[in-house]
């Protein structure tokens, strides 16, 4: 164990969880309820042949997840807030779900988290951010950190995503990169890479309220168990979605105009 310990590097970049270390060519993350679930899902994906994502490895002697160590940088940089990384996202985003196809929907003990009115479609990743996503030869190839994965419907993990990427925020929130992007037309280019339906093109919006509205009372709720959660919400975390939610009130006729 001793031996284990001096080779542990710290990995920074989330904002959640404590005490995610890298381990030569694998990482230790502390594991949760939710763990199994993610694990069988992580599973799945690489029986399905989804390379997008860690592999399961196992547990350690001290009880954290290990996973394989995906190579490549995380984070927000020019090349990960361009329109062509945005596509790109959008297409490995849809093959994930697709890639959960069979993956059976009842499976039981995810992290509870806000969700869409609809029956699941697939498994979503339903935490989508510029440091989940990990780059490599300047394109998007992997997911991480799969704590939030639940059955969602494909509409509600394109919101989540969206609301980082494109993005669904007050510019005040955003960083310097991410400001004055062109949101309606960025919409636009995720839903054409993804493929999304007219059908949920046209719900967009109004999930995406939707979603804000419940992520406030999820994160609230979540802030009161300590950690990094409430770190998050001191840091403001529950103001940035109520901002978020004017400036989509105040945009919203321009940006449908792009989903239609
Ligand atoms: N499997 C992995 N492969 C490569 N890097 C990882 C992996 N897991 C975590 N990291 C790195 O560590 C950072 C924090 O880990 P993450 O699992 O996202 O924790 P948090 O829950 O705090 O967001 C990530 O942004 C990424 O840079
Ligand atoms: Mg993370």
């Amino acid at each position: 164990m001793v031996a284990t310990l001096l080779h542990e590097i710290p990995l920074q970049g989330g904002d959640v969880t404590d005490g995610v270390v890298r381990v030569g060519e694998t990482v230790r993350r502390p594991a949760g309820s939710f763990t199994p679930a993610v694990h069988s899902l992580l599973r799945h994906l690489e029986a399905a042949g989804f390379e997008g994502a860690p592999r399961v490895v196992g547990m350690d002697e001290l009880g954290r997840e290990i996973l394989t160590y995906v190579p490549g940088t995380t984070g927000l940089n020019a090349m990960a807030a361009s329109d062509r990384a945005l596509a790109e996202v959008a297409v490995l985003l849809r093959e994930l779900h697709d890639a959960t196809a069979g993956f059976p929907l009842g499976t039981r003990g995810w992290q509870a988290g806000s969700n869409d009115d609809s029956a699941p479609e697939v498994v979503g990743h339903c935490d989508v951010t510029p440091d989940n996503v990990v780059f490599r030869d300047g394109s998007p190839r992997a997911f991480i950190d799969f704590d939030l994965a639940r059955p969602t419907t494909r509409l509600f993990d394109v919101v989540t995503t969206l609301r980082h990427w494109a993005p669904i925020a007050d510019p005040v929130d955003c960083p310097a990169l991410l400001r004055g992007l062109d949101v309606g037309a960025r919409l636009r280019l995720f839903c054409d890479a993804y493929g999304l339906g007219a059908r949920d093109r046209r719900r967009l919006l109004d999930l995406a309220r939707l979603r804000f509205h419940r992520s406030y009372d999820v994160m609230r709720a979540r802030a009161a168990t300590g950690g990094g959660w409430a770190r998050m919400w001191a840091g403001g975390a529950g103001q940035r979605i109520r901002r978020a939610a004017a400036w989509l009130d105040s945009h919203e006729d321009s940006l449908r105009g792009h989903l239609v």
